[in-house]
Order: structure tokens, then sequence, then C-alpha cells
């Protein structure tokens, strides 16, 4: 197990610069439109209620709540929290934010349509529990929104322990499939490798969406 503190405290420090990736703030026009046209492929057009785990500066929970989606964003981190709730404010978007953990959040008896996570379960000491524990948290016909890969970088120093994370370095699309298939109904993966704009450039690494129905 590595302490929630640490990993809350890692991502805390990289907050502040955390939008200076391409990918991350969703700067650049056709970065942004990118990630607009696949959300809006993933989560149904309507109001839907999206719980976005590990929502960092809220940089997608933006593009939904343009979307007119009601977003519910839970970040370990309160400096990430924070930029979010900025980031929607300045935008005059509504938006709810909480500091707590994905593998449980703080979100009482609250049913959503869509869990999104994207680039979380990797960082996660128990993904498995995680997902079981979003899936209870869908209504019927509800979907689960699963950005991940399995990328190069793992030289990069994370938190001590890291490397007892299941998932550390990223976990690809047919571990994942295997984990989600028995509590899910319709699954399919989305190759997003291939598609330079999502990421500010071209990626040589393993970047897919698993989306998942219950
Ligand atoms: C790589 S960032 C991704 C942020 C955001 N989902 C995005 O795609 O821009 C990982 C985020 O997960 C958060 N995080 C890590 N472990 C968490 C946990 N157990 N519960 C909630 N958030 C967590 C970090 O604070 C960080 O904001």
């Amino acid at each position: 197990m590595v302490e929630p503190d640490a990993i809350g405290a890692y991502w805390d420090a990289a907050a502040a610069s955390f939008d200076d990736e391409p990918d991350h703030g969703l700067q650049a026009g056709p970065t942004r439109a990118a990630w607009r046209r696949r959300l809006a492929d993933w989560v149904p057009a309507g109001s839907a209620d999206v719980l976005d785990v590990g929502c960092g500066t809220g940089s997608l929970s933006l593009l939904l709540a343009e979307a007119g989606h009601r977003v519910t964003g839970v970040d370990l981190a309160p400096g990430m929290v924070a930029r979010a709730q900025r980031k929607l404010a300045e935008a005059g978007r509504p938006g709810r934010f909480l500091v707590g953990d994905a593998a449980s959040p703080p979100t009482g008896e609250a049913a959503f349509d869509v869990v999104l996570a994207r680039h979380l379960l990797w960082t996660l000491s128990a993904p498995r529990a995680a997902l079981a524990d979003w899936v209870g948290r869908l209504r019927p016909g509800g979907r689960l929104v699963l950005v991940e890969g399995r990328w190069r970088t793992t030289g990069i120093p994370y938190v001590s322990g890291a490397e007892r994370l299941p998932w550390n370095g990223g976990v690809g699309a047919a571990e994942l499939a295997a984990a989600v298939r028995p509590l899910a109904r319709g699954l399919r993966v989305e190759v997003l490798s291939g598609d330079p704009e999502l990421w500010g450039g071209p990626v040589d690494d393993e970047r897919y969406a698993l989306i998942a129905e219950v």
C-alpha cells in the first residue's frame, strides 16, 4: 500500500504547473477541440450527471460542463481541486469539486450517469476495487469512461513505493478490459495513440479509452 498522503502531496506540488502540458491544460484550440469531440461521443448528449474521479485541474470537467452536463470532480490533492474550482468559475460554468479519495469518492448516496477517469487508475493502490466502487455509483444504463494507457515514461521518479502499485506505469487495454468485463454489459476500446491532436503531438505508446455500460 502506498500512502495516499504521499500521493496527494506529490500532486499538490505538481498542481501549479500541471496545465503546462498540452494534454493537461488543453490550452491549444485544436487539442481542446479533439477532446471535446471524443467526449461528445463517450458521454451521451443531454445533461448527464458525471463524476470525474482524479479530476486534476478540471480540464475535462470544464469541457463536460460546457456541453451541458452536471459535473462533480473528486481529487486527492487540494491544489488540484482549487484549480478546478477556479477554472470552471472563471469560465462561468457550474461544477462541484471535492477533495477526497477516488477509490471511495465522498459523494454520499449520489448516483451518476457517467464515471470518468483519465490517467488515474495507474496510481491507485487497489484499482480493481475502485472500478467496482464506481460501477456501484452508476444508474442503470450508466457508463464508465476510462482514458488510460501504458506510458514509456516509467523512469520518472514518483512517490516512494510506487513500484508496488498494481498498474504503476499504466495499464494496457487488454488487462483493463479483463478487469472491467465482469462488472459491465457492453465494452469497447477506442485507440487514441494515433490522434496527435489529443496529445499535442505524436505519441508512440499505448493510449486508449475504454467505454463500458452497466
Ligand atoms: C495524471 S493526473 C490526471 C488528472 C486529470 N484526470 C486529467 O486527465 O487531466 C492524476 C490525478 O489523480 C489524482 N489522484 C491520484 N490518486 C488519487 C486518489 N486516490 N484519489 C483521487 N485523486 C487521485 C492526482 O491528484 C491527479 O490530479
